[in-house]
């Protein structure tokens, strides 16, 4: 479902561009996860970035079902980013003025794919069902992740964008969540592309790669 090819980006920096991925390829079948690998500062988060169509590559083509992300225009672009994805960050992002329910409902109602029987589902099995009125400040560090992954998952979206989703939790918490995650993206259909650091999570997913010196080896 989602092909990389020869993806080029730059920053300007003083010193002039900062070349950070030079010439990335990868491709990501459906329904499928792929660990994304690479030392910090490799490039790992600009590329999810782009994949998410929240920045822009300098070169190069980031294809949906063969269709090129910019391909289309704006307004499906917002859309990819709206009904298409979901993201996940280490740093859960809840809307703190939200109750859980509410957090969770929230991607699904943009997208308008709000399905009640899902999030139900998707709340028990997150172990969330309890907390439903509660708001993120009363959540643990735990909880608040699977929530994130609960409001992620909740549109049923075609790819799912986590970025070090659980390098914020202790490494009983994280087997735990991942798992969770694994479990739920299944049911929910959709493919997968996880940054981590960790190798031990990474051999949790079916595929893993490695982004060094600018470019992807192993996908
Ligand atoms: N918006 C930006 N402007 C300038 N430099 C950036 C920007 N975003 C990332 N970088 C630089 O690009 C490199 C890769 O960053 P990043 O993708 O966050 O790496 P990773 O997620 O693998 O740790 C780093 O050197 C970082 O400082
Ligand atoms: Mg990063």
């Amino acid at each position: 479902m989602l092909v990389i090819e020869h993806l080029h980006k730059s920053f300007p920096t003083a010193q002039g561009p900062l070349q950070v991925l030079r010439g990335v390829d990868l491709t990501l079948a459906r329904g499928s996860s792929l660990a994304l690998m690479g030392e910090s500062g490799s490039g790992k988060s600009t590329l999810l970035h782009l994949v998410a169509g929240l920045d822009r590559a300098d070169s190069g083509r980031i294809l949906i079902d063969g269709e090129p992300l910019h391909g289309h225009g704006e307004s499906a672009l917002a859309r990819w980013r709206r009904e298409g994805i979901g993201l996940v960050f280490q740093q859960y992002n809840l809307i703190s003025s939200l109750d859980v329910a509410a957090n969770l409902a929230f991607q699904a109602r943009l997208a308008k794919r709000h399905d009640p029987q899902w999030l139900a589902y998707l709340a028990e099995h997150l172990g969330l069902a309890a907390l439903m009125d509660r708001y993120p400040e009363q959540l643990s560090g735990g909880q608040q992740q699977r929530v994130a992954i609960g409001r992620a998952l909740a549109s049923r979206p075609e790819l799912l964008l986590a970025d070090e989703p659980t390098g914020s939790l202790d490494e009983a918490s994280s087997d735990e969540v991942l798992a969770l995650l694994l479990q739920l993206v299944g049911e929910a259909g959709s493919s997968v592309l996880m940054v981590t650091h960790s190798p031990r999570l990474a051999a949790c997913l079916q595929h893993r790669c490695v982004l060094h010196q600018g470019q992807v080896q192993g996908a």
